[in-house]
């Protein structure tokens, strides 16, 4: 590897973006404004699905991406849960995503093997997120171009055995074949590089975008997490096995009192985690309420400033890093 190029690997060469780097899902947060503004910094970006009501106005937020991206590829987030219930609309979203010939599909959560043949026929790249290798080698055999692999350090979910990420990423090295991404408390340049050195093809970033001028959220929460430390995360919801990394505020006590009463039913959490309460927080500012999640990366959050800054940033920590590896 040389310092002119580490931006070119086998994850840039599959989506053709400038950077192997990927400004990943985050619900209610990446918007057409937001995954513009990746996508035109040199990433790859996805508008995450679930974040609108009803199919139109995810049609409408695609067609408003298109525009603002000027003929470059974007992708869509399609966030599954980890069983099919009744309401579920993966498949409408997925006939949506086929219908509006998306470049790159990031799935997560459940199994998403019954997609991948009809959405790669139509030229769609089809890159499954999992916290776990072995869910990694089960997506890889049903034929996905991409996995990420989350480690325990990343904000929303961890899985329900969390790894670091540098443990994640040397299993993973060894066991997959395909292009890989490494997430999960990635929030510098020389992560980038540490990364790439153990044989990921790229990184998936979430928590440390967060503070982007284009992300969708009152200043006030942009601010706490600018304030945070590295330790004010924490995880829920392990009791009902939906364990999540979020901001450590007034939500998580109340959830931490039920859970060590010995509460394990997803109803009688709900009340405290609701994503609706999350939006509310995003809207409003006030972060005591609400399960929002944030990655251990935050505590390397230092100020708000457009997406093409931060990423420019990173850049050039990469380049050092690399010099100091290679005078
Ligand atoms: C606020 C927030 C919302 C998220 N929402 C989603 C989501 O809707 N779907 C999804 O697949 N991942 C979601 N994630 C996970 C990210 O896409 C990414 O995997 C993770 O943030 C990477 O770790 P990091 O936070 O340490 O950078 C979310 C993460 C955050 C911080």
């Amino acid at each position: 590897m040389t310092i002119s190029n580490w931006r070119e690997t086998r994850l840039s060469r599959l989506l053709a973006t400038r950077l192997p780097v990927m400004a990943t899902g985050l619900h209610w947060l990446s918007n057409a404004d937001y995954v513009a503004a990746a996508v035109n910094s040199g990433m790859m970006s996805f508008i995450t699905a679930a974040s609108f009501a009803d199919l139109q106005a995810l049609r409408d937020e695609i067609q408003r991406c298109r525009e603002l991206v000027g003929g470059r590829n974007f992708g869509v987030n399609v966030s599954m849960l980890p069983k099919l219930l009744p309401g579920d609309r993966t498949e409408e979203v997925m006939a949506l995503i086929l219908e509006e010939r998306i470049a790159v599909v990031e799935t997560s959560g459940r199994d998403p093997s019954a997609y991948v043949a009809p959405l790669k026929a139509s030229g769609c790249k089809v890159i499954h997120k999992v916290p776990q290798l072995r869910h990694a080698l089960k997506a890889e055999a049903a034929g996905v171009d991409a996995v990420t692999l989350v480690g325990a350090e990343c904000g929303g979910h961890p899985g329900e055995s969390p790894v670091g990420t540098l443990v994640q990423g040397v299993l993973a090295a060894r066991a997959l074949r395909i292009p890989f991404a490494l997430g999960g408390g990635i929030a510098s340049g020389e992560q980038i590089i540490a990364l790439l050195a153990l044989g990921a093809d790229g990184v998936a970033i979430g928590t440390h975008f967060l503070t982007a001028e284009e992300i969708p959220a009152h200043e006030d929460y942009k601010q706490r997490l600018i304030d945070a430390q590295a330790g004010d995360t924490t995880l829920i919801m392990a009791s009902v096995r939906n364990t999540m990394r979020v901001l450590r505020n007034e939500t998580t006590e109340t959830v931490h009192t039920l859970e060590r009463e010995g509460v394990n039913d997803i109803q009688q959490l709900l009340p405290h985690v609701r994503g609706i309460l999350g939006r509310a927080a995003y809207i409003s500012g006030d972060w005591q309420q609400g399960a929002l999640s944030v990655g251990q990366g935050v505590g390397l959050a230092t100020r708000m400033a457009p997406l093409a800054d931060l990423i420019a940033e990173f850049e050039q920590q990469a380049d050092h890093a690399l010099q100091r590896l290679c005078p």
